[in-house]
């Protein structure tokens, strides 16, 4: 039975509605590619992203008819780069399947690279209104403390109560906005941390409120324990070109380039580690003639913590092993910036660009040789 839920929360979303690009048109490319990149992304970062991306890709066929290395550079600093390649992949069937437009249809939205049930309704409610209910963290979360529901917030069944929620309040014909509104309640008024609930549209239906048991709600299961991962690379130069490598295309980064490097093994330091992986990748016998700085990295329950390093070339360096990364190259510290680099490669890069440039040109200088906070650790989150 429908209550007078749904028409508190339109109410309350045509009032405040964020002018967001993607809402001037609804249209469904454009839905698409916003859907993607929010997934895991903040709002702001999302709209500057987007921004930039329809200024460069359009429609679907600019995307399908790119190199992958271009979409990568345009997605570097969002992480999760499956998400990418994925939308690459995707954007191709599109243009030969779908005559370059994105389909309406949950079912065959769902067999498209990088859309699963979320971002599948996601697009058929948003671009196309179709009746369809969208459950993501937000959504679980408003509907987890409206109905003060107990149970931890994971498992099929958890999600089918949910359904069933969305499903009871979403009236006919409104799922774009309906939706929509859950996000911006979920996003900006029922947060995870210190909810609004002053200022919430539902308060007066909210069971969790009445009860006292906000904060409690979602019920989550026990947190999982960061995982620290050491690792470590070497930045290497000859004839005024510094050595990169793209990585294979199978893993989480696959497609983007960094310095050879990798994780330490047991009983291993940084620095003998950074000579093994230049043996291992490259084959090349290097030494490490510096340190350069140490950065943190976050990442999803992982905190990365890479030791960085110059190294000289002990011998030849002109025919890098092949089978190690898609592609090896030699590249002046100038055209780095034309190359995707995950997250710690790029703090590595920025580090040296403001603290000691000279040791892009030549790695192992003696003069300007401190990195200037060599004893402070580059810190940050993101991808
Ligand atoms: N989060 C993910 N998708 C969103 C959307 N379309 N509007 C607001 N927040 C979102």
């Amino acid at each position: 039975m429908k209550t007078s839920i749904e028409e508190h929360l339109l109410a309350w979303f045509r009032q405040t509605k964020r002018d967001l690009p993607w809402r001037r048109t609804y249209d469904p490319y454009h839905v698409w590619i916003s859907e993607i990149m929010l997934q895991q992304t903040q709002m702001d970062r999302g709209v500057e992203y987007f921004r930039r991306w329809i200024a460069r890709f359009p429609d679907v066929t600019a995307v399908a008819e790119a190199e992958e290395q271009e979409i990568l550079k345009l997605w570097e600093g969002l992480g999760y780069y499956a998400r990418a390649r994925n939308l690459y992949r995707a954007a191709k069937v599109m243009k030969e399947r779908h005559a370059g437009s994105i389909p309406c249809d949950y079912q065959i939205l769902r067999t498209l690279p990088g859309i699963g049930p979320y971002t599948a309704a996601a697009i058929a409610s948003i671009a196309c209104n179709q009746n369809v209910p969208v459950i993501d963290a937000n959504v679980a979360r408003i509907f987890a403390r409206l109905f003060d529901l107990d149970e931890p917030n994971k498992g099929s069944l958890f999600r089918k109560k949910l359904e069933q929620h969305a499903l009871d309040l979403l009236p006919e014909g409104k799922a774009r906005i309906f939706n929509q509104a859950l996000m911006d309640l979920g996003g900006l008024i029922c947060t995870p941390k210190n909810p609004s609930c002053e200022q919430c549209p539902l308060a007066h239906a909210c069971l969790a409120l009445l009860r006292g048991v906000v904060a409690d709600r979602p019920v989550t299961g026990s947190r999982q324990k960061t995982i620290v991962i050491e690792m470590a690379t070497g930045i290497l130069a000859h004839a005024g070109r510094l050595f990169i490598q793209q990585r294979l295309a199978d893993d989480i980064w696959g497609g983007l380039w960094e310095f050879p490097g990798g994780r330490l093994e047991e009983g291993e330091t940084p620095e003998q580690a950074v000579v093994r992986e230049y043996e291992e990748e490259t084959g090349f016998a290097v030494k490490v003639c510096g340190y350069i700085t140490t950065v943190i990295h976050h990442y999803t329950r992982y905190k990365v913590v890479l030791h960085c390093f110059a190294c000289r070339a002990e011998g030849d360096v002109n025919s890098p092993k092949r089978e190690a990364a898609q592609q090896n190259r030699w590249v002046l510290p100038a055209e780095l910036a034309a190359y995707a680099f995950p997250a710690g490669h790029r703090k590595l890069l920025e580090h040296m660009r403001q603290y000691c440039p000279d040791r892009l040109i030549d790695p192992c200088c003696r003069s300007g040789a401190a990195c200037m906070n060599e004893d402070q650790s580059v810190s940050g989150s993101g991808n």
